[in-house]
């Protein structure tokens, strides 16, 4: 049986009472409406043995002044049924007051990692999550916390954050949990309309041809990107398609081995993102070709 708290002392009591039992702190955190790509990280924490604590806050400094703050759904007792069979040992409710006090007044601003990609149209957005990041950490103490590539320049910029402020937590990155089509999971693929379903695989369907086109030996990002944008079909608004290597998420011009391609687009008002490495299907052909 999992626990369920919210209260912060409580939390603090549970983690020192797993430590003194000689338990690692394995620490998945989210923002609720849990879906399989949230599981597989709760499931990855609790296959390495690790006393799993799961976080359900919808995080507000994450959020533009248009965005979704208040439709964001919030479905706490599904949610926690669905972490404790994932495996975890606590689902922790943070309240709102306690990670925000109203005197709190310090925030966490990323640099360059954060003014590209999805930083160009949500401007405080990995501002918002660096600090609720960072405050989250510090409360959890030393410990491995669990991310999806999915959300790779979060992952990235996060990185960043814990080597630049000495933070004691090690970053493990999981792989981006799809659909049966390919679509990338996210909480907000349940607003899409039924029939805009066919367009939302349009940021899947460019990273395989991208990937295609790479392991047939086209290594020029620019002559990939014009197939891209050529074949990129209307009614979907594309936002970004950038290649990108994997750790400064700098642009390149020729496919190697770090890089990686990120798509981001607008369908009808809901954000669709993805990325991922373009370079496993590449090294397959010259593994395939030396054998
Ligand atoms: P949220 O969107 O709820 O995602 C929580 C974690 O689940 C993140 O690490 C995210 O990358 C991962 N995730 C989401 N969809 C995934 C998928 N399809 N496959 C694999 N992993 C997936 O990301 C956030 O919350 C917030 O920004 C947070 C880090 C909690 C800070 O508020």
């Amino acid at each position: 049986m999992s626990n369920r708290i919210t209260d912060l002392e409580q939390l603090k009591t549970l983690l020192d009472k797993a430590r003194s039992r000689g338990r690692n702190i394995g620490f998945v955190p989210t923002m609720g409406y849990l879906h399989d790509g949230h599981l597989s990280l709760i499931r990855t924490s609790a296959s390495l043995h690790l006393f799993t604590v799961v976080s359900i806050f919808v995080n507000p400094l994450q959020f533009g002044p248009n965005e979704d703050y208040d439709a964001y759904p919030r479905t706490e007792d599904r949610d926690f049924a669905l972490a404790q069979n994932a495996g975890a040992d606590l689902v922790w409710f943070p309240r709102k007051q306690d990670i925000y006090a109203s005197q709190s007044e310090t925030t966490v601003l990323p640099g360059s990692l954060a003014h590209k990609l999805c930083g160009l149209s949500r401007p405080a957005f990995f501002g918002g999550i660096a600090t609720v990041v960072l405050k989250l950490f510090n409360i959890m103490g030393p410990c491995h916390s669990f991310f999806g590539e999915k959300d790779y320049q979060q992952l990235t910029i996060l990185r960043r954050m814990v080597l630049d402020f000495f933070v004691p937590v090690k970053i493990v990155a999981c792989p981006t949990v799809r659909e049966a089509d390919g679509l990338a999971m996210s909480s907000r693929n349940v607003h899409l309309k039924p029939k805009d379903r066919h367009l939302a695989l349009s940021l899947i369907r460019s990273i395989n041809m991208a990937q295609e086109m790479a392991r047939a030996g086209q290594l020029s990002c620019s002559q990939i990107r014009h197939s891209l944008i050529e074949q990129w079909p209307a009614g979907i608004e594309l936002d970004y398609m950038d290649f990108r290597d994997d750790t400064q998420l700098a642009n390149v011009e020729r496919v190697e081995p770090s890089t990686r391609l990120f798509v981001g687009a607008w369908l009808n008002g809901v954000r669709l993102i993805d990325n991922a490495s373009l370079w496993m299907q590449q090294t397959t052909r010259l593994q395939d070709s030396l054998s």
